[in-house]
């Protein structure tokens, strides 16, 4: 911290979860030698915790302040974001944000203003909380590649899974206490849709591949239609459900991009990961396979991770974007994936290339499958499932056979 400048002056946008968290931590660490210029909000009437002559109400106040350092956006309005975002950029300003849906949605655009005006833009907190991991693939593996990035990015979605499997809560008790712990997005179908993870590992896919890719491109379920027989039947085979974000590049270079629950045996990581904590493999090619795991959602962690950023940057960090100097991986959805899915009984499976189509179980309320299709038929009939509130989660081949053996006295039907 010796080489901030200690007369930097922060202009804060947003004064919610992790404003406040920045804000606490800036106030807690002694040596941030950090003078906080202004706090801008939105909401005039919000009984605040600081005086009110801390606040503008409007951003130009701070944009336009030639004394402030250094941004920080914390926001959760996206589009308001970009446009404080891509001001001070344009300004050749430094600002550090934490808005994943807005930096995901233009991030080419976002590199490139960097480049043009030679402004600095950070984004460590919009990506695992607490957890360095944009840092640690930007910096650290910026030159060994790696074969795949994949793990658990939302705090929301496995704090409402922890619950029902720990402590039986419903899925809308569970999602209550994780909106009042202020983990859950304002629109909490970001997080429950796994839109929040899709825009995380957009974020992690230009930084690990080199990259940049739209959010429209990655395949998308969430956990909004998981219940309590999905987390029963996942027990059957000693594994937990779990929201699972994953990028994996195989031999040929092709890159498969998916966000879907995942049932993760009690040997992975991931099945040890509980509430609103985040965990994240890397599989480098030549290090071996890597966890890193910490609190994922949160006011304090998150506004830790921000000063992590605004530090690096007043010591003149900046993101390179070393991978897409290598311009060998492309984004390929055809890698088939075993599944495992459960049917509301008043509904059918649509049409499409099923492979190992196989009922394992039927109850009054639903039929149980599980196959294999391709990632890029799945994103075709993703509407139509989520549409019929259809559970899907992905299993390995070797889940699909103990499923089968486990399920043989029920006489599984092979569809194909
Ligand atoms: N809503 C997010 C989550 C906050 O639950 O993970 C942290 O990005």
């Amino acid at each position: 911290m010796s080489n901030i400048q200690s007369n930097s002056r922060i202009g804060i946008f947003g004064f919610g979860c992790v404003g406040q968290g920045l804000y606490d931590v800036l106030q807690t660490i002694e040596q941030a030698g950090i003078e906080v210029a202004g706090i801008c909000v939105k909401d005039k009437e919000k009984p605040r915790s600081l005086p009110a002559s801390t606040f503008t109400y409007n951003p130009q106040d701070l944009l336009q302040d030639e004394s402030i350092t250094i941004f920080a956006e914390l926001i959760s309005d996206a589009d308001e974001a970009y446009s404080i975002v891509t001001q001070a950029l344009k300004a050749g300003k430094t600002i550090v944000s934490a808005n994943k849906k807005m930096l995901a949605s233009h991030l080419p655009e976002l590199i490139e203003l960097q480049h043009n005006y030679n402004g600095t833009l950070l984004y460590e907190a919009a990506v695992g909380g607490s957890i360095p991991i944009i840092r640690t693939l930007e910096s650290y593996y910026s030159s060994e590649p790696l074969q795949q990035v994949s793990g658990i990015l939302n705090g929301s979605s496995n704090f409402i899974l922890s619950k029902m499997e720990s402590e039986g809560l419903s899925y809308s008790l569970a999602l209550q206490q994780a909106q009042e712990l202020g983990f859950a997005e304002t629109d909490p179908t970001l997080d429950v849709g796994g839109f929040d993870s899709v825009n995380k590992l957009c974020l992690i896919t230009a930084h690990a591949f080199g990259l940049t890719i739209t959010p429209e491109q990655i395949l998308r379920f969430g956990i909004d239609t998981v219940r309590k027989e999905d987390l029963e039947f996942a027990k059957t085979i000693n594994a937990r459900v779990r929201l699972v974000a994953s990028a994996e590049v195989n031999p040929e270079d092709e890159l498969s991009l998916r966000v879907l629950p995942t049932l993760v045996t009690d040997q992975k990581e991931l099945y040890h990961v509980t509430n609103e904590t985040n965990g994240v493999t890397i599989d480098p090619v030549f290090a071996g396979q890597q966890f890193i795991k910490g609190l994922g959602a949160g006011s304090r962690p998150t506004g830790s991770a921000v000063w992590a950023d605004v530090s690096a940057a007043l010591s003149g960090y900046r993101y390179s974007y070393p991978k897409t100097a290598v311009k060998t991986i492309a984004l390929n959805q055809d890698k088939k994936i075993d599944i495992y899915l459960r049917c509301p009984a008043d509904s059918s499976l649509p049409e499409a290339n099923w492979e190992n189509l196989v009922k394992v179980q039927e109850t009054g309320e639903a039929i149980y499958f599980t196959a294999i299709l391709p990632v890029s038929e799945l994103q075709n009939i993703s509407s139509y499932l989520a549409g019929k509130q259809i559970f899907i989660a992905e299993i390995t081949a070797e889940q699909a056979m103990d499923i089968a053996l486990k399920f043989s006295e029920n006489e599984a039907v092979v569809y194909s």
